[in-house]
């Protein structure tokens, strides 16, 4: 009978916790491998359920009639909570009775002394490690690190120009970025742009007439996905953001100057609305 009861329970235990841990696994698809926490809470768990499991199994055990033999989880049960068996307990029952109700003069179990100690042995730890040794890091020294950790990402991030997209892109107007933008454009558009930006196979960049649109959020766009139907190719994967940001703000420069043979201008009149036109106003992008 008890061992029936013990089997439908340990199915029923088993198939929520294939559940459960099937969900822990699931649930969090973006965020595997799963978190260095869920998984020692997953393994406690599993101990506490083995624990319970064979608690159950041993105290529905049968002991072999006749034999009076102790078992070894018998004897480690006495030993972690020294309980007086009830056969016993008229030894330690107090004098006192209030309707009916006794007291038995039990002793400390123990593990909860152990766990006592423990707790001590931890706080003495805890209080040398952290305060006296300062070897141990606290919450606010931890939480600094990361910040440090993360400030440092953010900026090689940043330098990376793997933030800069079409939407963040401003114009650089500083003397390094336009000449590292000159660079790249000698090295990869005068083919098609000519030297001075006059345009050859590709459009003039010096008068104020843009097909995909001026400004720098147009052109970065321009020049990441390209045209390839008309002969312009996407740079996205020669260039990189940061590199797009510079060639497409020297474009940007070359408004206005004089090239030698100038192509007829193509497409629209490009007007500026709400373009930041300077490097400094974007601090917070
Ligand atoms: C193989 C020739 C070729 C090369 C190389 C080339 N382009 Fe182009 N580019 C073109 C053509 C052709 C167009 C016009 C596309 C159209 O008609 O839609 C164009 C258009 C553009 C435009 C859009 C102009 C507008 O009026 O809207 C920009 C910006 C541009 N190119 C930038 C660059 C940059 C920067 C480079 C170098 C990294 C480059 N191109 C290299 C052929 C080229």
């Amino acid at each position: 009978m008890m061992n029936n009861i013990f089997r439908i329970f340990t199915k029923k235990l088993l198939i929520f916790l294939l559940m459960f841990v099937g969900n822990a696994f699931a649930a969090g698809e973006s965020d595997f491998p799963p978190n260095y926490y869920d998984l020692v809470a997953v393994v406690l768990l599993l101990i506490v359920i083995a624990a319970f499991l064979g608690l159950i199994y041993f105290e529905n055990r049968k002991e072999p009639e006749g034999k009076k033999q102790v078992s070894l989880f018998a004897k480690l049960g006495y030993l972690l909570n020294r309980s007086v068996p009830l056969e016993k307990e008229e030894e330690i029952l107090f004098d006192h009775e209030y309707d009916g109700i006794k007291e038995l003069d039990s002793k400390i179990p123990p593990w909860f002394t152990g766990l006592f100690w423990v707790t001590i042995l931890f706080a003495i730890y805890y209080m040398v490690n952290f305060h006296v040794l300062n070897t141990g890091k606290l919450m606010y020294e931890e939480y600094d690190e990361e910040m440090q950790v993360a400030a440092i990402k953010k900026a090689e991030l940043m330098n990376s120009g793997a933030l800069l997209t079409e939407e963040t892109v401003t114009r650089l107007t500083d003397d390094i970025s336009l000449i590292a933008g000159n660079e790249i454009y000698d090295a990869n558009c005068v083919a098609c742009h000519a030297p001075d930006g006059g345009g050859l196979v590709g459009p003039n960049f010096t008068d104020e007439y843009w097909i995909h649109g001026g400004g720098i959020k147009n052109i970065f766009k321009t020049i990441k996905y390209g045209v390839p139907s008309k002969g312009m190719i996407s740079w996205q994967t020669q260039l990189n953001p940061a590199q797009i940001q510079q060639v497409a703000s020297y474009i940007m420069s070359l408004q206005g100057t004089t090239p030698v043979s100038p192509k007829e201008p193509q497409g629209e009149i490009w007007v500026d609305t709400d373009e930041n036109t300077t490097n400094e106003n974007d601090i917070n992008l």
